[in-house]
């Protein structure tokens, strides 16, 4: 074994539903392919599914064991990754106290996630005070495992913004760095916090099925949205959601008489997103310009990749399926691990701000 530890990874999910293929192209691709490389920490938020679910704690609880179920189907490997619920790795909470302190309110409001959200979920002024805290609360997520990379979907951008606010301000303000230090050189001027990167999935957005409602722009996938295939879906299911797409005439848009732009059609998105044999697909999209090629064949062609994509997935899930206790397992013993390394961040952290008085243990029962 190599004596240098390996630099940490962390990311994760908002348990209010199941993962969708969106998630999987935007960022579970990314976490499988670096889980070797990296120390690997995926955060089950739970505390953030209460901003808008807080009188549905059971949906919450079940969403949790699907999200840590889907991670597993998927090939993350518990042996190697650490999956962990953030209710029971009280540090980020003490951390998002202390880190509320460095943000101007004004500036969290100002988070275009949080807005874009205000406006989806038609929250209005009606949002509890939770809500904006859980833009806070993210940044501790994150630099409670002071990780190297963390990859998302674009969405979450805003909130990494935010996190690379508070790690140079922290720095600045606890650790002596200097305000004009490059962000790369932060913990190299003896700053706690690095600066963190974001990591951008090979897909940056995936849109949905489209909808008769989805005009003009399409809508990314979203559960909320009702235009998602889950990881979980049966073969079944992925064939007729994709047979009955909705691929509006008027949404191609037309470019010569009788020629028609596959950017504009989801199938094509899709194609684009999943069929590794991008010749096939170039081919296709000519003679569909030519009129040459309807939508069936290439939808039959999708279900056939998409299916071959989902079905060691689908594999896996039943082998977890029939063992529920091993999930649990896995994620106790992932939230273990995670307290050690936020534990430790939490301790510098107080030294950093002089507020270290007594030092303490935590462990899980
Ligand atoms: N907000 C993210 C989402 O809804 C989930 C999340 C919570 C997260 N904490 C995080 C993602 C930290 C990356 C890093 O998808």
């Amino acid at each position: 074994m190599s004596s240098t530890p390996k630099k940490r990874l962390l990311t994760g999910d908002t348990p209010t539903g199941k993962l969708h293929l969106g998630h999987y192209v935007g960022s579970v691709e990314n976490r499988l392919a670096l889980q070797d490389e990296y120390d690997c920490y995926f955060i089950i938020a739970n505390k953030h599914a209460f901003t808008t679910r807080a009188e549905r704690p059971d949906e919450i609880r079940q969403s949790v064991i699907d999200i840590a179920t889907d991670y597993l189907a998927c090939g993350i490997d518990p042996s190697k990754s650490n999956m962990f619920i953030q209710s029971e790795v009280p540090a980020i909470d003490e951390l998002t106290f202390f880190f509320s302190m460095l943000i101007p309110f004004n500036r969290v409001m100002r988070n275009p996630t949080l807005a874009q959200e205000i406006k989806d979920k038609d929250l209005g002024d009606k949002y509890p005070f939770g809500f904006p805290l859980y833009a806070v609360g993210q940044t501790a997520d994150i630099l409670a495992f002071r990780p190297e990379i963390v990859p998302v979907g674009e969405d979450q951008l805003p909130h990494l913004e935010l996190t690379r606010e508070v790690s140079r301000k922290f720095n600045q303000v606890y650790c002596g760095v200097n305000p004009h230090a490059k962000d790369n050189e932060n913990v190299q001027q003896g700053g706690l916090f690095p600066v963190i990167e974001p990591k951008l999935g090979r897909i940056k957005r995936l849109v949905g099925l489209g909808a008769p409602s989805d005009t003009g722009q399409l809508l990314k996938m979203s559960k909320s949205l009702n235009n998602a295939i889950f990881l979980s879906d049966d073969a079944d299911t992925v064939q007729k959601k994709i047979m009955t797409m909705y691929t509006d005439p008027k949404r191609l848009r037309v470019t010569d008489p009788g020629e028609t732009d596959p950017e504009k059609n989801p199938l094509w998105a899709f194609h684009e997103a999943f069929n590794p044999d991008k010749a096939w697909v170039a081919e296709h999209q000519e003679m569909y310009r030519g009129g040459k090629i309807g939508d069936v064949a290439i939808k039959k062609k999708l279900i056939e990749i998409l299916n071959s994509i989902l079905e060691p997935i689908r594999q896996r899930r039943k082998q977890y399926e029939n063992r529920p206790d091993d999930v649990i397992a896995a994620l106790k013993q992932g939230t273990a691990n995670a307290n050690v390394i936020a534990e430790e961040t939490l301790a510098l952290a107080k030294k950093a701000m002089r507020q270290d008085y007594f030092p303490r243990e935590l462990r899980l029962k």
